[in-house]
């Protein structure tokens, strides 16, 4: 619960993560009443902080809801009165040029991180109209990148499940900038069909559907059992 819960605020999960040492995007955290009682202030200190162009995020929520990139200071104001529309709490990080990676991660005290996937797709960004618009992403896997790129990136997978001591399965999204892996975002309960990402990235490091089901289920009973065990 606790990883869930660190997971879904994004401004805790990135604190976390930095607290790890691990690489995260520059951002800011804004509160909605601060940009309501002093928008002057917020704008400014963006500017000299973050900078444009930027992405402007609800903390609590997902598929991409109430997101928006400012390219230009005058989309700010909007961006900040969407994500403020969603959430009391908004952050906002600096836009990278990135390739999208992601990992699936399974395991309890000694978790083990699949082949990546790229998630590919035509839009400026992966807004909700691309993730859940029928044939407008893929999910390529395993991830056309290099070894090294992959190695690096499985490795923060893990770093960055144990950061949040999460238990079973997760699903870490990555930026790939140039050749330097930043850590976006850790999903505790991701899309779980045989033909979502995670299982998929599961087969094609060797793992079939039933039996990623059936690695869950021990897992989940090795957990209650360690809990009883005091
Ligand atoms: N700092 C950034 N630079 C460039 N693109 C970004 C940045 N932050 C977000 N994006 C784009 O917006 C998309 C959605 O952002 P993010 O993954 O942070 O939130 P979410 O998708 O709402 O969360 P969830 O994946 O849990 O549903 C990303 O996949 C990416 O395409
Ligand atoms: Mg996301």
């Amino acid at each position: 619960m606790l990883a869930s819960a660190v997971g879904m605020d994004k401004a805790t999960m990135k604190a976390v993560f930095r607290a790890h040492g691990l690489p995260v995007v520059d951002y800011e955290v804004v509160m909605r009443h601060e940009w309501r009682n002093d928008p002057e202030t917020v704008v400014r200190r963006l500017a000299e902080t973050i900078g444009v162009p930027c992405f402007v995020k609800p903390s609590n929520l997902g598929s991409s809801v109430g997101i928006s990139k400012a390219t230009t200071a005058t989309d700010l104001p909007a961006a900040l009165d969407e994500a403020a529309r969603h959430d009391r709490k908004i952050l906002v990080e600096r836009a990278v040029n990135a390739r999208e990676i992601e990992v699936s991660v399974l395991g309890n005290d000694d978790p083990i991180a699949s082949l990546p996937g790229e998630i590919v797709y035509g839009a400026d960004w992966y807004d909700y109209a691309t993730k859940y618009t029928e044939g407008e992403a893929q999910v390529v896997v395993p991830a056309p990148i290099s070894p090294e790129a992959t190695e690096r990136i499985r490795a923060l997978a893990v770093a960055a499940f144990r950061a949040i001591d999460c238990a079973g399965m997760a699903r870490v999204d990555f930026f790939l900038e140039g050749d330097r892996p930043i850590v976006n975002e850790i999903n505790t309960i991701p899309g779980f069909t045989s033909t979502s990402g995670y299982a998929r990235m599961w087969e094609a490091t060797g793992l079939s559907y039933r039996e990623l089901i059936a690695r869950l289920i021990d897992l989940a009973l090795e957990r209650h059992r360690e809990r009883g065990a005091g």
